[in-house]
């Protein structure tokens, strides 16, 4: 591995995660390179949603780190974790079915201030 595609890496160390006194994650690490696909595969309830969501800073790390390109996310709040670079997917659709799939895309875009070239 070069130096280069370690620093674009996604990161996660020893990441321990809890709802409220339960805890669902015990020191989960991964490392995703760019370019990579990862597929994370669990029994339901395993915590695969969850560990997706504290990458997101949608549910907090109890301890360990998350990274992406050398960038500590687990500091961040929810809404600048997309800004440092990563987008999450969610099961379910959410999306607004009143709206046309441009107002859609566009509604995404809100969120990084990047209008026309990430829309094309
Ligand atoms: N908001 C929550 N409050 C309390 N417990 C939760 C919450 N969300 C998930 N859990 C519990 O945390 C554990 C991990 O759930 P998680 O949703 O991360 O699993 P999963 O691997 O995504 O499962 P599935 O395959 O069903 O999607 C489960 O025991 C679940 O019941
Ligand atoms: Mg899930």
């Amino acid at each position: 591995m070069t130096e280069t595609s370690k620093t674009q890496a996604l990161r996660i160390a020893g990441l321990d995660c809890f709802y409220g006194e339960i805890q669902v994650l015990y020191g989960l690490d991964l490392v995703l390179n760019k370019g990579e696909v990862l597929c994370l595969f669990g029994r339901n309830g395993a915590g695969k949603t969850t560990t997706l969501k504290a990458i997101m800073g949608l549910v907090r790390a109890s301890a360990g780190s998350i990274s992406l390109a050398g960038q500590e996310l687990t500091g961040l709040a929810a809404h600048e974790v997309p800004k440092a670079g990563i987008a999450y997917v969610p099961q379910g659709r959410r999306l607004f079915a009143e709206m046309t799939v441009a107002e859609n895309i566009e509604i995404g875009l809100m969120a990084r201030g990047k209008g026309k070239a990430v829309r094309e």
